[in-house]
């Protein structure tokens, strides 16, 4: 019997936040330096940006990019990356123990994010760093003109002002590993604080609070996130979620089932979200939406060197990690009434789904279903009814020394779909290692008709990755006719399908 996917244009979640293609730019080993900045390399222009990895960067469609970190914020002092490039300190830095030359600060990021078409997200910092001076990069980027930093920014070029709507308060507060770690309880008396005096500076931004990033054993992040939105319930637009996956044990149909750990403490969330705006009778205000500001997979670049210096986290992706980066972006769009921002960890290098040298760049794995979602997938999330062989885990490692999980009943197909115009978009992942799985696409009401654009990422096998000049995985463009209420395809081994109906 075929598996089945059912499509209900009734059956719907929620609107589709464009801001879920997000990613995210840290100073940490070469994604600035080397990666999106590489001055006096032929293949960069004259502002010092590389121009092949922009081209690239521009095929991501990046709706919103965070700046600029991460654990490296939480002792950045912004005041040092502004103004004459020959007046900037050098300083140790010591999130990932290297030299930072602030040569790449604020309005070079606004630069490039004009280049790449993004909206900014920038994040300060609530470790070291003070209210104040939360609240001053706030005047510097987004005060036309008058006060101290406003002008100052006039003077180092920049008349129009940045305008910086969506500002995170603190990055991973929550971990031990944070510089200026803090208790849930002093994190949101300080972000309370920092986001009150940030927003009277200017009243139209949008505040995003740490949420939770620890899972390692001993921590509560259940419990962080509770406090956290009791506390700041009033104050804050977005909770910040991260989640880093790996397999860890080579454990195939575990690893690949992870996403589906995201989707359940996306609904936790939402639980504690829900539950503290109901005490609070906040019904009048708009919800607290979650923000998944740092996800991916993470496992081989994260022990000893590999966590340092210039080539830090330069992990290298295979197709096994496109299925799963697949099946995140379908459990935002399953949750769209909730997760409205989200940033893969990171552009360049670092994490990324683009790897660079000096003397050229390749797309990795990972890169193919980011840039399908999105350049495509937009509109009204769908609530879809799918039937297909499932499979048990059995109790597997997420990722590095962090929780584990054993999941029931996955389904060997992992779908999402959204209504857009008048398409149907359809994302299928086949999470099977070595079966095509034929399924009927049934439309509840109304019929299909004409051609559809199909598009695939795959590969020869779970483990291929690319190189440079070795693309092994990468998307094929493929087509679909079909008419009537019901349409067939297989969807191929190990495989993400997007359709447009
Ligand atoms: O993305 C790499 C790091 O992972 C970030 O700096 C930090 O926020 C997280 O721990």
């Amino acid at each position: 019997q075929n598996a089945r996917i059912k499509i209900d244009l009734d059956r719907t979640i929620g609107e589709v936040d464009e801001k879920i293609y997000g990613n995210f730019v840290e100073h940490l080993g070469r994604n600035v330096y080397g990666g999106i900045y590489d001055p006096g390399n032929p293949l960069s222009d004259e502002k010092g940006f590389r121009k092949d990895v922009l081209e690239a960067v521009k095929g991501l469609n990046v709706s919103l990019t965070r700046y600029p970190g991460g654990n490296f914020v939480s002792n950045y002092q912004w005041l040092d990356g502004v103004g004459p490039r020959e007046d900037r300190p050098t300083r140790l830095e010591l999130a990932w123990n290297r030299l930072e030359s602030n040569e790449f600060g604020t309005n070079e990021f606004m630069e490039y994010a004009k280049l790449m078409g993004t909206q900014p997200y920038f994040a300060v910092n609530l470790g070291t760093g003070t209210i104040e001076e939360a609240r001053r990069w706030v005047e510097y980027t987004n005060v036309a003109s008058g006060p101290k930093y406003a002008e100052l920014r006039k003077e180092h070029g920049y008349t129009e002002p940045h305008n910086i709507i969506y500002w995170s308060l603190g990055n991973e507060m929550d971990g031990p590993w944070q510089m200026g770690h803090l208790s849930a309880e002093d994190y949101s008396k300080k972000a309370r604080e920092a986001g009150k005096l940030m927003k009277l500076t200017d009243p139209s931004i949008k505040l995003v609070a740490a949420g939770s990033s620890n899972f390692y054993p001993g921590a509560d992040p259940m419990q962080w996130n509770k406090v956290v939105i009791d506390e700041l319930k009033d104050v804050v637009d977005y909770l910040a979620l991260h989640m880093y996956v790996g397999n860890v044990d080579d454990d195939y149909y575990s690893f690949v089932a992870s996403p589906l750990v995201l989707e359940q403490r996306t609904r936790l969330v939402k639980g504690l979200i829900d539950e503290a705006m109901h005490r609070a009778e906040r019904a009048d205000r708009d919800p607290i939406y979650i923000a998944w500001d740092e996800y991916n997979i993470w496992y081989r670049w994260r022990t000893g060197d590999a966590m340092t210096g210039e080539r830090a986290l330069e992990e290298r992706y295979n197709l096994e990690d496109a299925l799963v980066i697949a099946s995140f972006l379908n459990a935002f769009i399953r949750n769209s009434d909730v997760v409205k921002i989200a940033n893969m960890a990171q552009l360049v290098n670092v994490i990324a789904p683009i790897f660079a040298e000096e003397d050229g760049m390749f797309l990795q794995t990972i890169y193919h279903p980011m840039a399908l979602f999105a350049n495509h997938v937009f509109g009204t999330a769908l609530d879809v009814y799918v039937d297909s062989e499932k499979y048990d885990t059995g109790d597997f490692a997420l990722g590095m020394g962090e929780q584990r999980a054993d999941l029931k009943d996955v389904p060997y197909l992992d779908v999402s779909a959204t209504y857009h115009g008048d398409e149907v978009i359809i994302n299928v992942v086949n999470r099977h290692k070595d079966k095509a799985i034929t399924t009927d696409i049934i439309a509840q009401e109304g019929a299909f008709t004409g051609e559809f654009e199909v598009y695939e990422v795959n590969g020869p096998d779970i483990k291929a990755e690319n190189d440079f000049g070795k693309t092994n995985v990468e998307t094929m463009k493929k087509s679909l006719k079909g008419k009537g209420d019901k349409i067939t395809y297989s969807f191929p081994a190990h495989s993400f399908t997007l359709i447009k109906a």
